[in-house]
């Protein structure tokens, strides 16, 4: 149990999480009869056995069925107190990179599924610092919609339209869609899946302690995936037609592509830095946090981080032997299972850490 007192409260306290994970398994064994790949050569680099693959699944789907599971409405999430009503959600805020449609956008397709007939959509791109930046979004807005309440009720005016009480944070992400099968450097790393969690504002309550987020320029590419539109011609571009034909056939690389050890370097000095920024924005020290919940991209970057703050590496959740990396989801998805299996309770304190493409980084530490 996490010390009394420290750190602190904001308000925005999680009351239910969930997760969502394709049916099919695709194995290690299974990737080397695609590339040029071992389960010896996996294992020991990442940390990943298996991950899920969503071969007839659709991002709606996932992060339906992991917001119906955060809400109470089907079984195998984890709930603070009772099932929530979806009516109840004020606003849903999902990040992703990988929609099922540029519009309507991927929160507006959760929010029909699940019935929440009063939530305000929208998607966030800000890659596999998702988890981070959902969270810490929603919480920011809770807190700003909780400080107008409370200023328009001690002057007599009405709030401001949109008053929000409750937020749900669904990640869901399909990056067997952006990879390059036939390359071995990245498609053994990625899965696919979903997690979310309900915020609510609280007065009285203990949630968000503290949050981070940071971006750094991608001058070198080490980290990016081309727009699927890539830059066709225009008919108002003027041009030969031997120039417009030669931009029509230019090749358009659909794929995520990275550059695996630069990648690696940013990742394990980010998740260091964002870590402790976000324990020393909280007043915590290290050993103040029950269960560290990274994202998992690799699991020599989390035992790195563990590492370098000190920790055992128990204290850090792994995931990526079963998930591989699901970008914005991970950590979501890493915490609900923390939650589900109880080795989060009520009154510890987490800390969430996410990095990727952008070059996004954050951290936030909260009092479950
Ligand atoms: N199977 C077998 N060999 C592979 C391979 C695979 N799946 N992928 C790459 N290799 C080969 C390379 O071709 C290279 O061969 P060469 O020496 O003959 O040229 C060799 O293995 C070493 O490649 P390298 O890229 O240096 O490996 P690495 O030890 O850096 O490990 C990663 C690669 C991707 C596991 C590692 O760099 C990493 O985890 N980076 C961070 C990735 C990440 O976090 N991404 C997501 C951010 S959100």
């Amino acid at each position: 149990m996490a010390p009394e007192g420290k750190g602190k409260a904001v308000g925005s306290v999680i009351i239910g999480s969930g997760k969502s994970l394709p049916e099919r398994v695709v194995t290690n064994d299974e990737l080397g009869q695609i590339v040029d790949t071992t389960d010896e050569w996996i294992v020991p680099r990442t940390g990943i056995h298996t991950r899920h693959i969503a071969v007839h699944e659709t991002g709606t789907d996932l992060g339906a069925q992991a917001s119906a599971r955060a809400l109470g409405l089907e079984a195998g999430g984890w709930l603070r107190e009772k099932a929530i009503d979806p009516a109840s959600i004020d606003m849903i805020i999902c990040p992703t990179l990988t929609a099922d449609a540029h519009f309507p956008s991927q929160a507006a397709l959760i929010r029909e599924r699940i019935g929440a007939v009063n939530a305000v959509c929208f998607d966030m791109s800000c890659a596999c610092s998702g988890c981070v930046y959902g969270t810490s979004t929603a919480d920011m807005l809770l807190a700003a919609s909780a400080a107008d309440i409370a200023a328009a009720k001690a002057a007599g005016r009405p709030p401001r339209p949109n008053p929000l009480r409750r937020i749900l944070v669904v990640a869901t992400e399909r990056l067997s869609r952006l990879g390059d099968w036939n390359d071995r450097a990245t498609c053994i790393l990625f899965g696919d899946g979903a997690g979310a969690v309900v915020m609510e504002w609280r007065d009285d309550a203990d949630g968000m302690l503290s949050s981070y987020m940071e971006n750094t320029d991608d001058a070198d590419h080490v980290l990016w995936c081309d727009s699927a539109f890539c830059d066709r011609p225009l008919p108002f571009d003027a041009v030969s037609d031997e120039a417009a034909r030669a931009a029509a056939e230019a090749p358009c690389d659909p794929y995520m592509r990275m550059a695996g050890q630069a990648v690696f370097k940013f990742a394990t000095s980010a998740m260091v830095r964002c870590i402790e920024e976000a324990l020393s924005r909280a007043q915590l020290s290290p050993e103040d946090v029950a269960l560290y919940v990274p994202h998992q991209a690799n699991e020599r970057i989390i035992r790195y981080a563990a590492k370098k703050m000190g920790m055992p590496s128990e204290r850090f959740q792994v995931t990526i032997d079963h998930t591989g990396n699901v970008s914005g989801a991970s950590a979501l998805i890493a915490l609900n299972e923390a939650l589900v299996e109880g080795k989060l309770a009520v009154g510890d304190i987490a800390l969430m850490a996410g990095f990727g493409g952008g070059l996004t980084a954050g951290a936030c530490a909260f009092r479950i």
